[in-house]
């Protein structure tokens, strides 16, 4: 399986302080990769570096055999590389369907082809189709003309997902998916980003709750301080004595 994102001892500093020290990390084609860790370990700030929101201080960011180090984020949206935010951003007065038709582009909206409507109708019908299939996809699309405020915490996640697949991604990174829901809702959106794996996309999930989201994870990364402290399949990173460590304080491993 092929590298589509490599992280090259990513370093970044705000002042004084490394919130990512070093970290290398690979994520290969069609996994749902895993990155956990404590609250302020530098998780986020590792996939703003990523995603073109922070320039890392040192280091490398690959997608593919592409260096995008310091690449804006449209540029690195337009090479398929998308995020989503630990608080998912819709346009909560817009409908579930706009929303996901203004992820998609059109050329209806260039200003000198927008007069001709003959010229971009046929688009915008054909990207109805592309977002109503997309809405299936992320099973929303008996919602599809909600107001997006409507929606409930795991469908509002979904919508994020939904924003992704239709501005053409095949790198999502997924910032606390299951923050702030309950564990029911929580399997509910894990196991159809599962699903979107198995249909070819590939996951960077960065998540605090490993206990619900290790299990959908094909490869874990672990990190505390902004160093990464273990990595390998869920079981061997669970069960590994540092990251017990981080999780449970001092000592939980010798109570294990
Ligand atoms: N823009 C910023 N300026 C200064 N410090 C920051 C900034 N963003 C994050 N940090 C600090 O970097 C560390 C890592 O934060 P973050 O990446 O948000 O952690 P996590 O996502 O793992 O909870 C924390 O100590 C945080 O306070
Ligand atoms: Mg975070």
């Amino acid at each position: 399986m092929s590298n589509l994102l490599a992280t090259e001892n990513v370093t970044k500093k705000f002042g004084g302080l490394a919130a990512v020290n070093d970290v290398s990390i690979t994520v290969k084609q069609h996994t749902f990769t895993m990155l956990i860790g404590p609250n302020g370990c530098g998780k986020t700030t590792l996939i703003n570096c990523c995603t073109g929101i922070l320039k890392p201080t040192e280091g490398r960011v690959l997608l593919g055999d592409t260096d995008i180090t310091g690449w804006p984020t449209h540029k690195i949206y337009e090479v398929g590389f998308v995020r989503t935010f630990q608080i998912p951003l819709p346009f909560l007065g817009l409908t579930v369907l706009d929303n996901v038709l203004g992820a998609m582009r059109n050329s209806g909206e260039a200003p000198l082809k927008a007069p001709h409507r003959r010229l971009w109708l046929k688009e915008e019908e054909n990207n109805m189709e592309r977002a109503m299939a997309v809405l299936h996809r992320v099973r929303l699309d008996k919602h599809w003309n909600k107001p997006s405020h409507t929606l409930g915490a795991a469908q509002l996640k979904m919508l994020e997902v939904a924003k992704g697949l239709a501005a053409g991604a095949k790198l999502i990174a997924l910032d606390e998916p299951i923050g702030g829901v309950d564990p029911a809702s929580a399997d509910e959106i894990l196991s159809h980003v599962s699903a979107l794996k198995n249909e070819g996309l590939t996951f960077l999930v960065v998540e605090h709750r490993i206990d619900i989201a290790a299990p959908y994870a094909d490869y874990i990364y672990a990190m505390d301080l902004g160093r990464l402290i273990s990595q390998g399949t869920p079981q061997q990173v669970l069960g590994d004595p540092k990251v017990i460590e981080v999780y449970l304080g001092k000592g939980a491993t010798e109570a294990c």
